[in-house]
């Protein structure tokens, strides 16, 4: 009964999360609300903001599992991809808490994590599936052969699909981080109110920036004559930008689904909250009679508990790193 104990600190979350036996027992974030006033992360405070919440992040993921620091049998950390000083003050912490407590250390790459919090609980993809995984830095379709041999197939060439939405809402006028206000505001909108274009990617990569541009432009131009035209559609907007970023990312991963004769499909990261993104993956796997995985809220954007679980499955495999590891701002599967 292998006792995890996982931590993520890859960007502006502080999470701990206590595994056993491939059970999560605990699942603790701390969110930073201190970037609300810079409409972004700032990497500086992000880094400082871990340091302050690291520890008690970690006490009270043991208090909520009900687990000893004693009985833990290794640690689990992101080491990438992500900003480099938040990286670090969780691979400080779980290096030292492992040179302490005399246990191995096993890194993990925090995308392949989104894609393995598919593995916690009952409902679990079968091998191979295609994964569609959407953050705030990543949009991949990866072909997903066992827990840690992935195929990244397509990927977006410049932005990711949450720094559109990001971006879009920031055109808006709301607050950092915008993907859930978006969400928020869509569900009271109509989606087909305003039509963006679709970019014409080969193959099954993605671009989002053309998309950004031209909401910026039709922001611009609207406001030009009328002031009041975001206030006045604010609804609309969001439902069209939302079912707009859906569907570039629904159809690809379609097409890749067909290509490969794949019928576990699974949705992963930040984005994958988005209830659009969600419904039209229900849709598509319902018409479609494939597998559908979406997984729950709290095990879409960072979290600390995928990490706990992609660390269960390595310690299964013996893959430990040993005290000389460093964090990795950008690092590939492996
Ligand atoms: O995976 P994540 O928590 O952090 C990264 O690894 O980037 O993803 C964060 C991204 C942000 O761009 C955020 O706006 C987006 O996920 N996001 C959403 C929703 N919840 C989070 N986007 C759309 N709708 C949501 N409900
Ligand atoms: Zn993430």
């Amino acid at each position: 009964m292998p006792v995890i104990l996982g931590i993520e600190s890859s960007c502006d979350e502080t999470s701990a999360s206590v595994c056993v036996d491939g059970e999560i027992l605990s699942n603790v974030i701390a969110n930073q609300t201190i970037h609300e006033a810079y409409g972004g992360v700032v990497p500086e405070l992000a880094s400082r903001v871990h340091q302050q919440n690291i520890v008690p992040a970690v006490q009270q993921a043991l208090l909520n599992a009900k687990v000893n620091k004693n009985d833990i049998d290794a640690v689990a950390f992101t080491r990438g991809p992500g900003l480099l000083g938040s990286l670090l003050v969780g691979v400080s912490f779980a290096k030292a808490f492992a040179l302490a407590k005399n246990l191995p250390l096993i890194d993990i790459n925090h995308m392949q994590a989104h894609i393995l919090a598919h593995f916690i609980g009952d409902h679990k993809p079968t091998f191979p599936f295609l994964c569609l995984t959407v953050s705030g830095g990543h949009t991949q379709i990866v072909l997903v052969k066992d827990h840690f041999d992935m195929e990244i197939i397509g990927q977006t060439l410049d932005d990711a699909a949450g720094e559109a939405m990001d971006k879009t809402s920031k055109i808006l006028g709301l607050p950092y981080p915008g993907g859930p206000l978006i969400d928020k505001h869509a569900r009271s909108g109509n989606p087909d109110a305003y039509k963006f274009p679709e970019p014409q990617i080969p193959g099954y990569n993605f671009s989002f920036s053309g998309v950004k541009t031209a909401i910026l432009y039709f922001i611009r131009d609207n406001v030009a004559k009328n002031p009041n035209f975001i206030q006045e559609n604010l609804s609309d907007i969001c439902a069209s930008v939302e079912k707009r970023i859906a569907t570039i990312l629904l159809n690809k991963l379609k097409r890749a689904a067909e290509e490969y004769g794949i019928k576990d499909i699974a949705l992963a990261g930040g984005v994958s909250a988005n209830t659009g993104l969600r419904e039209g993956l229900t849709h598509l796997c319902a018409e479609k009679g494939w597998n559908c995985f979406i997984p729950k809220f709290e095990y879409c954007t960072d979290n600390a508990a995928m990490i706990a679980i992609a660390g269960y499955y390595k310690y299964l495999k013996g893959e430990f790193v040993g005290q000389d590891v460093a964090p990795l701002a950008r690092m590939p599967f492996g």
